[in-house]
């Protein structure tokens, strides 16, 4: 049997922004390959912030983050944003496309950051462009859409580029902060199965943060950064 590390591990996180209160005081946190995880919390209890630093954009004051069995603080900060891209998709609330450049130059961008992923995409579909196409396709967006400025499209066709941009060359997580807010319910729904079914086959792990409770059921778990977060909870008390 082929022992596989945790995707994320985390030990006695303690992480504040300049100059403010401790924002976030984790003792465990863990996501086993191919779990999906559903992470909720007031607005402002430090959801984004914990995104970060699972990224490596930000390093905690102290405690240990590890993803892939790789401890982040061990990583110079170019090398983090190397692993980073290597190996995690990340889905942004306001999506964070390029307006200007095409449905598909939006999607292969990943791979012009990492070697890794670039030959992951390539050796399953040949080549960088016919993995976007299939992906894309995959989340209906029709063709005659690939070419154009990603600024022309929907807002609900605009999400489903970033979950292709996320997904492509199959990185082992892919992390999703708020990204149906703007969808009415049945089409959360229906991107999160997509999202779902997307995951499953590159075996992606899925942090997926929201404020919808309605969605949690979906999940393999369902956290609250509320009750995780001990900096938190001591200020409830
Ligand atoms: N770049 C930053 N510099 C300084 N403080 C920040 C920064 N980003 C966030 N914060 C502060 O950290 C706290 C948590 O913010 P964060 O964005 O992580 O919350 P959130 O749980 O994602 O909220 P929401 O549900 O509204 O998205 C807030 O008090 C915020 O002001
Ligand atoms: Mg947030």
């Amino acid at each position: 049997m082929v022992c596989q590390s945790p995707i994320i591990e985390l030990h006695d996180l303690r992480f504040a922004w300049p100059k403010q209160d401790l924002l976030l005081d984790i003792a465990e946190f863990t996501v086993q390959p191919q779990q999906r995880v559903f992470l909720k919390g007031p607005s402002g209890s430090g959801k984004t912030t914990l995104l970060g630093l699972l990224g490596g954009v930000q390093l905690p004051q102290s405690g240990c983050i590890k993803l892939l069995g790789q401890d982040l603080s061990q990583l110079s900060a170019s090398a983090r944003d190397r692993f980073r891209v290597d190996h995690s998709g990340f889905i942004f609330q306001q999506f964070n496309l390029l307006p200007f450049l095409s449905v598909l130059d939006n999607v292969v961008l990943p791979c012009q950051f990492s070697k890794l992923r670039k030959q992951r995409a390539s050796i399953r579909h040949g080549s960088i462009e016919a993995a976007a196409q299939a992906l894309l396709q995959q989340l209906g967006l029709a063709r005659q859409l690939h070419s154009k400025q990603a600024g022309e499209l929907s807002i609900g066709q605009q999400q489903r580029v970033a979950a292709a941009r996320a997904l492509i060359g199959q990185p082992e997580l892919v992390i999703a902060d708020e990204p149906t807010s703007a969808l009415d319910a049945d089409s959360r729904e229906a991107f999160l199965q997509l999202l779902f079914s997307e995951c499953a086959a590159a075996d992606a792990s899925l942090l997926f943060v929201s404020h919808d409770q309605s969605l949690a059921t979906l999940f393999d778990r369902s956290i609250d950064l509320s009750q995780l977060n001990r900096a938190m909870r001591e200020q409830e008390v």
